[in-house]
């Protein structure tokens, strides 16, 4: 029988961890005696065909290391009828049996997109985001909520020593998880997110909590803000305006993109790596590999991607609670 052909690519943000995934489903491939063709530059690099064979020396020694050896894009094209035709025609002329695409929200949307005009394709969630409503973990993730956790105990040293308000800005554009998680593990005492209304985010609400927190003995504050919701600098200017209160901001950025993936990452990546040839070897395609109650399973990438991603009331409150 005639070995399987696939194509391998990482699309959108880099996530740490992405490395650890393109390794496992290059080795797990060559394990099933298929052929690996590594496209380079996400969509942008299927589009203009900048391909690479790989074999098992090709992911030697990218466990640990962050980004992606593949590079990735953003690629606008890829929203256009024209350039999923041409996308999909040059699955075809590369003669792929199936294409893996590690990425976030986008780049699935994208690979469900090719699977509509008849390429076969199978996603892997990579995003620091944690931001798709089919699967409990995207990898990337636990490093970036390690990394913004890290900066923050660091300002928090500072910010303690000149009793000053210190507002932190995490990434996430559209999603507050990185900012939830980075409060409550960073000991924040209050965060802004762009899931919540204009009201919980406004700057008279801020200072009033900052106000009330001093009130009730704190030396110094912190205060997480996401991306989607920005403004940090002119926040903490504000808040020294009317409180008097020393105030600085911190935007983290792309920072918290980068680094050695952590061992929960280098696992996810590992495992849906593994499972997204699993499944290519037994002919099921059109999958996303999702995390569900705890265990790896594909699930049908359209029903997958039908539902928005919730935003978890709880973990908002548990930041104010354990605030005071
Ligand atoms: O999707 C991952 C992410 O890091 C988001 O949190 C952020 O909003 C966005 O990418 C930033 O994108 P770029 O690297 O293009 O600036």
């Amino acid at each position: 029988m005639k070995p399987k052909k696939i194509g391998v690519l990482t699309s959108g943000g880099d996530a740490p961890g992405m490395n650890a995934a393109i390794r496992s489903v290059v080795r797990s491939a060559l394990h099933y005696g298929m052929i690996v063709t590594g496209i380079r530059r996400g969509y942008g690099g299927l589009l203009s065909a900048e391909i690479i064979e790989m074999n098992s020396r090709s992911v030697s020694d990218i466990i640990h290391r962050g980004g992606t050896i593949l590079r990735t894009a953003r690629c606008p094209e890829m929203m256009t009828e024209s350039g999923l035709e041409r996308a999909a025609g040059i699955c075809k002329v590369l003669g792929l049996d199936a294409l893996v695409v590690i990425g976030g929200d986008g780049s699935l949307h994208g690979a469900l997109d090719l699977s509509r005009l008849g390429v076969n394709v199978i996603g892997i969630p990579g995003t620091i985001d944690l931001d798709l409503d089919c699967t409990e973990y995207t990898i990337g993730f636990d490093t970036a909520i390690n990394t913004a956790m890290d900066a923050i105990n660091k300002i928090r040293d500072t910010s303690y020593s000149h009793e000053r308000c210190s507002i932190v800005e995490v990434m996430g554009k559209l999603s507050g998880q990185i900012a939830l998680w980075s409060s409550i593990t960073g000991g924040a005492e209050d965060v802004l997110i762009p899931e919540n209304d204009d009201e919980a985010n406004s700057t008279e609400t801020v200072i009033r909590e900052v106000i009330e927190n001093r009130a009730v003995g704190k030396r110094h504050n912190l205060i997480i803000v996401a991306e989607g919701v920005g403004g940090s600098e002119a926040l903490a200017k504000e808040i020294e305006r009317i409180t008097g209160i020393e105030s600085r901001a911190t935007i983290l950025g792309h920072l918290q993109r980068g680094g050695s993936p952590t061992a929960l990452d280098r696992m996810h990546a590992a495992y849906m790596g593994y499972k997204a040839i699993e499944c290519i070897q037994n002919d099921e395609f059109n999958k996303v590999i999702v995390v569900k109650n705890g265990k790896h399973e594909s699930m049908d990438i359209a029903e997958a991607l039908a539902s928005e991603n919730p935003y978890d009331d709880t973990m908002y409150r548990i930041v104010s609670k354990l605030a005071r």
